[in-house]
């Protein structure tokens, strides 16, 4: 797993953010299983409610372009600790990765490792008798 590269394009997706009501710039990078990185950025919005994470916009990128199974996520914030994903992508992740390596990373160096089963151990699981 080539960290430095992933990390590196987290870096640079995270200045392509356009966060301009919070200002606090995420960058994410999602590595596929033919080793491809997808990167996202957080985009917001006026209504604030239609903001979405960088994380996020890394998975619907991927989705998009035909990429469903990731094997590693770094994520870029300026603060420390390092920001993790937040609780609505994680549920967003545990869909196409149960246990996903996570680099998250600040702009001081400061890296921390850990899984998506670490932060989101209970998933949402879909009942087999949902009645639909
Ligand atoms: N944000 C992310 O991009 N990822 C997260 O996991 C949490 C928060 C963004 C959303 C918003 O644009 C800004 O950070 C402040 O919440």
């Amino acid at each position: 797993m080539d960290w430095q590269t992933l990390y590196q394009a987290a870096l640079d997706a995270r200045l392509r953010a356009y966060a301009p009501y919070s200002k606090f710039l995420v960058g994410a990078a999602l590595q596929t299983s033919d080793g491809t990185i997808v990167t996202g950025c957080n985009v917001e919005n006026r209504s604030f409610g239609l903001c979405i994470c960088a994380e996020r916009t890394a998975v619907a990128k991927a989705i998009s372009q035909g990429y469903d199974e990731f094997v590693a996520l770094a994520v870029v914030t300026d603060c420390s600790p390092a920001g993790l994903p937040c609780g609505m992508c994680l549920e967003t992740l545990t869909e196409f990765a149960k246990d996903l390596p996570i680099l998250a990373g600040n702009l001081e160096g400061e890296k921390r490792h850990v899984t998506l089963r670490q932060l989101h151990p209970s998933p949402f699981e879909w009942p087999d008798n949902l009645p639909l």
